[in-house]
């Protein structure tokens, strides 16, 4: 059941690439356009630093899968090409391997292919410490993900129906592992409150996995015979919402869900994320065209990431952090509801230690 889970996943989520439509809340977030902000491009480093981790990049390629022969040869694309751009990688689910430890080869084939990357395990909040050891170990990993993702649990047909343990679980994981601990929502995003909670936890940062891109709910509901969880389709708040809620909640966070091309890279990291991750969008570059063209794409979103830094005025990713911004239409709406004050993203770049442009002088 598991396995042939697995091979759902990758079918269903690649029919959702082909199918998905409707507002993604990163069109709702516009830059301001100072035309003389711009700087100098070999002033411009993509090296992001988070919760004691160095990336020379921004970018990530987000959780996704290994546990069958077919999802073992994804897993050797994706670290290819991870291994040929220097993005960091996470593996899918490790519990396949944990339950049946004979498919330890198509998780394994991330390190194997990328020796010296940057790959991070992922497991979810039953996890035992024992199992999460295990899993680091599979992937001699750099870091650790625990996904949670209750809506999709509740629209799996064969799904968990019991989540009062996760808190405790996180917290124990974090406590005795000796890596970063990174918890992710799988799209259905990470609330304030959650990511404050997640920070007393003692987890290192949050990815806040929003809606908008590759939707869970929607790809459980569609293994069910009835389909009759349809109305758990869009569940949640969406990328940008999350990282507008989350902004001082004292806790690095991460961005993905709906990231569709490098101005959406632009807008997480200006709305506060220290790193940016896709899954949907890169597996269906590498089923239609190989490993090359996987290469090829994440080697273009960086050097776009670059110009439109360079454009920009800001020299690093973090320094996209005091960029002016509108937020528009639903998206102002939930910032209005929930007390963000979107008129100071408007105009955060006036304070005179956040400017950007060549002279040091006010824009
Ligand atoms: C995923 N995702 C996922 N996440 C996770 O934490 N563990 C997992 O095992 C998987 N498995 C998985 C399989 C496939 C085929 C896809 C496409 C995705 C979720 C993924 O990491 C990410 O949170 C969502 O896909 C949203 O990002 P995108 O696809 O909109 O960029």
């Amino acid at each position: 059941m598991s396995a042939q889970r697995k091979d759902d996943h990758v079918r269903l989520a690649i029919e959702q690439q082909d199918t998905r439509s409707g507002i993604n809340q990163f069109d709702e977030v516009s830059f301001v356009h100072h035309a003389l902000a711009g700087i100098d491009r070999p002033q411009v480093s993509l090296d992001t630093t988070f919760a004691g981790i160095s990336w020379q990049v921004p970018l990530y390629i987000n959780a996704m899968t290994g546990g069958t022969a077919k999802t073992g040869v994804i897993n050797r694309g994706l670290a290819i090409a991870a291994r040929e751009t220097g993005v960091p990688i996470a593996s899918g689910s490790v519990h396949a391997y944990l339950k049946d430890p004979t498919c330890a080869d198509t998780f394994r084939v991330l390190r194997q292919e990328n020796p010296h990357g940057f790959v991070l395990a992922n497991v979810n909040a039953t996890a035992t410490v024992d199992d999460t050891r295990r899993a680091l170990d599979l992937l001699e990993a750099d870091a650790l993900q625990i996904h949670v993702n209750t809506a999709q649990e509740t629209a799996m047909p064969e799904g968990d129906r019991s989540f009062g343990s996760w808190v405790p679980q996180i917290e124990k994981i974090a406590a005795a592992v000796d890596v970063p601990v990174i918890v992710k929502e799988v799209g259905n995003g990470l609330s304030r409150e959650t990511v404050l909670l997640l920070r007393q936890l003692g987890v290192h940062a949050a990815d806040v996995g929003g809606r908008g891109g590759t939707d869970f709910a929607r790809i459980e509901n569609g293994r069910r015979p009835l389909g009759d969880y349809a109305f758990l389709h869009d569940w949640g708040q969406s990328t940008a919402a999350c990282l507008l809620d989350a902004q001082s909640a004292g806790l690095p966070v991460l961005a993905s869900g709906g990231v569709r091309h490098p101005l959406d890279v632009a807008r997480a990291l200006a709305l506060g994320a220290s790193g940016v991750g896709a899954s949907g969008v890169f597996l269906r570059t590498l089923l239609d065209g190989g490993p090359e063209a996987l290469i090829e794409q994440l080697t273009n979103w960086l050097d776009q990431l670059a110009a439109l830094q360079t454009m920009l005025g800001a020299r690093t990713p973090a320094d996209l952090a005091s960029n002016d911004l509108i937020i528009h239409g639903t998206l102002r709406s939930f910032c209005a509801d929930r007390g963000i004050d979107t008129g100071r993203l408007a105009r955060r770049s006036r304070s005179a230690d956040t400017l950007h442009n060549t002279t040091g002088k006010a824009q």
